[in-house]
């Protein structure tokens, strides 16, 4: 193992140079010079590969015989356990079939819609009258938590300890060196998060709650998962939809902040918002990479990745664009396409992330 990391260090000298620090700076100069000179390369810190060309990353993405997501020494696994997000085949079938009624777009835009709104509004209203307000604390992360909780017509004064879970499961997710007190402290917040959903779905089953969401589920059909796979499934579409949300409208705020004269034109023209949360998905991806796990020996672009070693692909610039696209720029007015979903295999976009794309104006699907 030693001898094959040292050769590592030789044979991808810009993997072995980076510093977990850099990448959480800026990690887009280094996928830049990924991208230029070193696709692959094995970064030493979190021991794992990382793949920056479009045409690598989708070919991993579509191999389901040597790549997976069904892998138990993942951090999401020992997180969440066996849910969509680390199922193949029949099983990940089973689960999305059971779950995607959630998120039509239907249900979305006539049940959901006008929740959000009214969340968002409220907690405008909170801070408006302020000189100064942190926008991250007092919007991004409050908004995606409420509209889960909405969603599921949960109580909103849930919001803390669906944050407090929420946060502990993030690390949990990024702990890639195994850190004990931080999978221990993960597993007691799902022991919580699990016994407040069974709580809930408790008190639907009895009709003491109401949820037009989760009463399917709890009074199925027979292609109902048992109640475990329910809370499992539910718990990466409760947690899969935070941080990406969260980053999401951060990163829209950061773009239009640090280009004026376009938040000039978008104050003067509400129309144009979507193109900004559009180009801000390619410009700055809220999902970096999408992770996949080998599952045995196998030569792949002339380098030899091994059974159970851990790919990361890369999702956002410059893998995610096209070749002539000034990677930096940040222009709505180019037509180009948001972050590269439509690279990943159409039953891994979540149900939600497809009703989402649908619903986008000028969106080359669907219009809902
Ligand atoms: C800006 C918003 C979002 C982005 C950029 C995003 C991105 C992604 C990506 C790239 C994947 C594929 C991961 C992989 O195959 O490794 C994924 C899967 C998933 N996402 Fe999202 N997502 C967003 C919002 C949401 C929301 C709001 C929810 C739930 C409410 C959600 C729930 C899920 C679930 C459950 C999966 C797993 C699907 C499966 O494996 O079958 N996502 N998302």
């Amino acid at each position: 193992m030693e001898s094959t990391i040292a050769s590592h260090k030789i044979q991808f000298p810009l993997g072995a140079g980076i510093s977990l620090q850099i990448l959480a700076d800026d990690p887009y100069p280094f996928f830049e010079e990924m991208h230029q000179g070193e696709p692959i390369t094995w970064f030493e810190p979190l021991e794992m590969w990382y793949i920056a060309r479009h045409a690598d990353v989708r070919a991993i993405l579509l191999d389901r015989q040597n790549f997976t997501t069904a892998f138990e020494h993942s951090t999401i696994f020992d997180t969440f356990g066996a849910q969509m997000l680390t199922s193949e085949g029949e099983v990940h079938t089973r689960y999305r079939t059971a779950m995607q009624f959630i998120f039509s777009a239907q249900h979305m835009s006539q049940h959901l819609e006008p929740r959000i709104r009214t969340a968002a509004n409220q907690l405008i209203d909170a801070f408006q009258s302020r000189d100064s307000v942190e926008l991250r604390e007092a919007f991004a992360s409050r908004l995606p938590v409420q509209t889960i909780l909405a969603a599921f017509d949960m109580p909103l004064e849930d919001e803390p300890s669906m944050r407090l879970w929420y946060d502990s499961f993030e690390r949990a997710l990024q702990n890639f060196t195994w850190q004990d007190d931080v999978r221990d402290r993960a597993r007691d917040h799902v022991g919580q998060f699990h016994a407040y959903v069974q709580a809930f779905l408790n008190r639907v089953r009895d009709g003491d709650a109401d949820s037009r969401f989760l009463e399917p589920l709890v009074n199925g059909d027979a292609r109902r998962l048992t109640g475990e796979e329910v809370i499992r499934n539910l718990s990466i579409i409760f947690f899969g939809g935070i941080s990406t949300v969260e980053a999401l409208i951060l990163n829209s705020w950061w773009a239009l902040l640090t280009h004026p004269e376009l938040h000039a034109l978008v104050k003067a023209d509400l129309s144009l918002l979507p193109k900004v949360i559009d180009e801000t998905m390619r410009w700055r991806s809220p999902v970096q990479t999408a992770t996949r796990h080998v599952v045995r020996d196998i030569d792949f672009a002339g380098i030899r990745f091994r059974e159970g070693d851990t790919i990361a692909c890369l999702l956002g610039p410059p893998t995610g664009i096209r070749r002539s696209s000034p990677i930096r720029r940040f222009s709505i007015f180019t037509g180009r396409t948001s972050m590269p979903i439509w690279a990943l295999p159409r039953d891994r976009i979540s149900a939600s992330d497809s009703a989402w794309q649908r619903c986008r104006p000028g969106s080359r699907w669907k219009r809902c």
